[in-house]
């Protein structure tokens, strides 16, 4: 059976002690398993190795056709085409994120900013954009320190409802969010993720 390849993108800039990095290693392997196939992963470390900001010529070749875009600005699209690449071989796409201030990290919204292309992963239509990227689960392990997620909110949600629109954008619509929070009121937050982790499994809320 065929191996799937999943695109990981790792934003928290923890080394040792990352919870959401821990969440991800909790349920990675339930999701092996559901799928019944090897998962060969690809690393993307955003958060320790974040990638360059977006550049005068980058935001420039966004105004160009494609073609033309290429021709003058070939070399700043470079690092754009491998990302890409990189996510358009993905069968499965994993995000392994902290809520920074209500919303994704800026390591996380820099990848989008690179990746959202206009006639290269979305065209711009007179109803709207619309994604050119065949869709692919996509799942999001996040972690947060205070009460995100609650419902009534107790902390605004600005990071599903933005990450839904902007992967929706390119065509990425089927998105699973799982998350641990209140994790700065933990004594020992590593347990508290794996209790957390433990509890999606449980609901088989991941799949
Ligand atoms: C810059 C920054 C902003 C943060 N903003 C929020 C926030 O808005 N809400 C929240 O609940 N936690 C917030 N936190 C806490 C992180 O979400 C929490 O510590 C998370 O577990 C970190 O994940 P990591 O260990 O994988 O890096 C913030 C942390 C940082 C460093």
């Amino acid at each position: 059976m065929k191996t799937l390849d999943m695109l990981l993108l790792d934003c928290s800039p923890r080394r040792d002690y990352s919870t959401s990095r821990h969440l991800s290693q909790q349920l990675l392997p339930a999701l092996s398993a559901h799928c019944g196939r090897e998962v060969r992963v690809t690393r993307r470390n955003l958060g320790t190795e974040p990638l360059p900001a977006i550049t005068a010529e980058y935001a420039e070749s966004l105004l160009l056709p494609v073609a033309e875009a290429r021709e003058r600005f070939g070399e700043a699209l470079a690092v754009s085409d491998e990302l890409i690449r990189e996510l358009e071989q993905a069968d499965l796409l994993w995000i392994s994120t902290p809520v920074y201030n209500f919303t994704l990290p800026a390591v996380l919204k820099n990848w989008i900013d690179l990746v959202v292309r206009r006639d290269v992963t979305f065209a711009s239509t007179a109803k709207g954009k619309i994604g050119l990227l065949p869709d692919r689960p996509t799942f999001v392990a996040v972690t947060s320190g205070g009460a995100m997620f609650r419902d009534p909110p107790v902390q605004p949600d600005f990071f599903r409802p933005y990450l839904s629109a902007a992967l929706g954008v390119i065509g990425i619509r089927d998105i699973r969010f799982t998350h641990a929070t209140d994790l700065a009121f933990a004594e020992v937050p590593q347990s508290a993720v794996e209790a957390q982790a433990a509890q999606w499994l449980r609901d088989d809320a991941l799949v």
